[in-house]
């Protein structure tokens, strides 16, 4: 099957990579540590999963050469108004001079200086309403053009097709990646294909269904898993990957962390089988519920 999926920057991104959301401290390092061991070849992290330490020292108990990696990172919705700080501590986070990826975590500004979500008096979230994601993505692209080196390829994460349109009409830069919630429960097959119409790489968060997942013993895929004698889990993935997606599986689980990275190759009719789930009465589920006040994030398939 497919390995690897090329950027419109030409760069080569592996199609599983090692999700890092979620991964307690103490947890991190270790699983990382194992993925690279295992041959995995892609990390996705971020600043604000509060482990990019960890991550960075994991890497490097692998022994596996930093050139050898994709390892993406993601700018915090409290930096919007300056980047360049957030991107520069993230990398002395993780110990490398560049991240292969860097992309905006929320195409939502929160105000600086007030911690990593700063509230207001009645608990919801403090938005930045001066501050448009556009604006902030024009500076990413000065980042990515300034000679440094620190950014190999910028992208965005949780943009849905309205906004991409909005970004698209002002960015010189075409998006190499949008990552987004993405599983059999939550299939958003109209962003993806749009995403792939503007050679926008479309990348999978929760692929699983985060934690706890139902979808992992959701009858479709529980049947598909068995005849192929792999776990449901692999199912999933296979899924993802077949779909022309990156698939970001995170665990801190040795076992699965080495299942997560073995595909298997789905006929047409699972993959249809699969594609359709999220249409059954009740099936469709999103996981993660954006709370950002004030902003309608619009995914296409979530009404
Ligand atoms: P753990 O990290 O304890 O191994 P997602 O990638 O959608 O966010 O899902 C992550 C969740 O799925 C975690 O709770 C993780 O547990 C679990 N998980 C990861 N891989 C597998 C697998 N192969 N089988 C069952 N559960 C898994």
């Amino acid at each position: 099957g497919t390995t690897h999926l090329t950027l419109n920057t030409g760069a080569k991104i592996p199609v599983v990579g090692l999700g890092t959301w979620q991964a307690k401290p103490g947890e991190v390092a270790a699983a990382v540590e194992t993925a690279l061991k295992a041959g995995y070849r892609h990390l996705d992290g971020a600043w604000a999963y509060d482990n990019e330490t960890e991550v960075g020292q994991g890497i490097k108990n692998s022994g596996v050469p930093r050139s050898e990696i994709f390892l993406t990172t993601k700018l915090w919705g409290t930096f919007h108004r300056n980047p360049l700080e957030n991107l520069n501590d993230s990398l002395s986070r993780l110990g490398v001079d560049y991240v292969d990826l860097w992309q905006m975590h929320w195409p939502v500004a929160m105000p600086s200086g007030q911690g990593k979500i700063p509230v207001n008096e009645d608990g919801s979230r403090k938005i930045d309403f001066d501050r448009n994601f556009t604006e902030t993505w024009k500076d990413m692209e000065k980042i990515l053009n300034d000679g440094s080196g620190k950014v190999r390829a910028i992208g965005v994460s949780n943009v849905s097709i309205p906004r991409l349109e909005e970004l698209l009409a002002e960015a010189s830069v075409v998006p190499a990646a949008n990552q987004i919630e993405l599983h059999p429960y939550l299939p958003q097959h109209d962003l993806v294909r749009f995403c792939q119409s503007k050679g926008i790489t479309p990348q999978a968060y929760s692929p699983l269904g985060s934690t706890d997942s139902p979808l992992l013993q959701e009858p479709v895929i529980t049947k598909i898993a068995q005849a192929h004698g792999v776990q449901p889990a692999q199912i999933i993935i296979s899924w993802g990957a077949q779909r022309g997606v990156t698939v970001l599986p995170k665990s801190v689980t040795p076992s699965r962390i080495e299942a997560n990275a073995k595909l298997v190759h789905l006929s047409a009719e699972e993959m249809k089988e699969i594609d359709e789930l999220s249409s059954q009465e009740g099936k469709k589920k999103r996981f993660i519920k954006p709370t950002w006040g004030g902003w309608d994030l619009k995914f296409d398939d979530w009404k």
